[in-house]
């Protein structure tokens, strides 16, 4: 088993998932202004430190994807995050995109940037002690998007961005997203992920990706945010399940969900059903949740450092309700 393999299994571990906590400056801003927080570098710092140093987190989380700001900083006694992290027996991750610009012939569509500096960034986090790092990709469902050049650009740099990582031997999370945003049926949004995985996946093969040696950070296949009729968990879990059967080669060591927008009891819910029916599928099947483990952490912090110990126990209580789900135990 290669050493890209190993890890990237490690991410999947049966009952572990990934922690997304690499919100941008400006997203973990939003965040923090539900909470009335202010988002100066302390908060943002003191936030973290709170999530990575909850007592024996590593039983549920694999590992925690950081932005370039957190990876740097250090906890209270001292130590670096991924220090911290490691102690918890947590892997240490790191986005390395770097936003998203309008597309020139579709401007409501945007592609990822972020890959011109990349071969010079990516051995300075190696050596702050990285082991994956994760490039999201963003695709719009709406009248006539996306587009192909949308969905085609995005898969390319995808595809570059995660042989540059392999490269370092950092295991790359490959994330195309498709946004849950707009009124379109759950049918839709099934015909539009696999389109974008088809794609995808022909790019990462033509760039020589080793497919053992990547995380695959698929959206769940879902009903838009405003359409009326919404899919219950199970057809969720249906339609999510046949659609990664008819696209994910079976070499590709894991699939780890992001929550994209799902409260943090569907987020459970639908991870729960997908682990039920998928006995017979050759990938792990976890989780990758940013705001689906955050939520009511947040909420129960609040900013206040006499509210740390509950938050914690509430971040807690999220993380092992959603690695039950992630072995359909919930
Ligand atoms: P959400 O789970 O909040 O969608 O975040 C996951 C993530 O990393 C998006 O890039």
């Amino acid at each position: 088993m290669s050493e890209l393999n190993n890890i990237a299994k490690q991410m999947v571990a049966p009952g572990k998932g990934i922690l997304a906590a690499d919100e941008s400056t400006p997203t973990i801003g939003k965040r923090f202004a539900k909470i009335e927080v202010e988002n100066n570098e302390d908060n943002r710092r003191g936030y973290r430190e709170l999530l990575f140093t909850a007592p024996n987190m590593g039983e549920y989380i694999s590992g925690v994807i950081m932005y370039d700001e957190t990876i740097r900083q250090r906890a209270s006694d001292g130590h670096t995050f991924v220090t911290v992290l490691e102690k918890q027996n947590v892997l240490s991750g790191i986005k390395v995109d770097e936003g998203t610009e309008s597309l020139v012939d579709s401007p409501e569509e945007v592609v990822t940037k972020g890959l011109e500096n990349l071969p010079a960034r990516l051995p300075e986090y190696v050596n702050m002690g990285a082991k994956f790092c994760k490039w999201r990709g963003v695709i719009k469902i709406g009248e006539n998007l996306p587009t192909a050049n949308c969905v085609q650009m995005n898969a390319e740099r995808l595809a570059k961005y995660a042989k540059l990582c392999q490269e370092n031997n950092l295991v790359p999370i490959v994330e195309p997203e498709v946004l849950m945003d707009g009124g379109h049926t759950i049918e839709k949004c099934y015909e539009v992920t696999k389109n974008v995985l088809d794609v995808t996946f022909v790019e990462l093969k033509k760039a020589g990706v080793e497919l053992g040696g990547i995380i695959l950070k698929p959206n769940m296949v879902i009903s838009g945010s405003t359409c009326e009729t919404q899919a219950s968990a199970k057809e969720i879990a249906e339609l999510t399940v046949k659609c990664l059967k008819e696209t994910v080669p079976a070499e590709v060591s894991g699939i780890a969900f992001l929550s994209g927008g799902q409260s943090e009891e569907l987020a459970a819910e639908t991870l729960n059903e997908i682990n039920k029916i998928a006995v017979d599928c050759p990938w792990q099947l976890s989780f990758s949740y940013g705001r689906a483990l955050q939520a009511s952490t947040l909420k129960a912090w609040a900013g206040k450092s006499e509210n740390i110990v509950t938050a914690q126990e509430t971040f807690l209580m999220q993380a092992k309700k959603t690695s039950l789900a992630r072995d359909g135990r919930l």
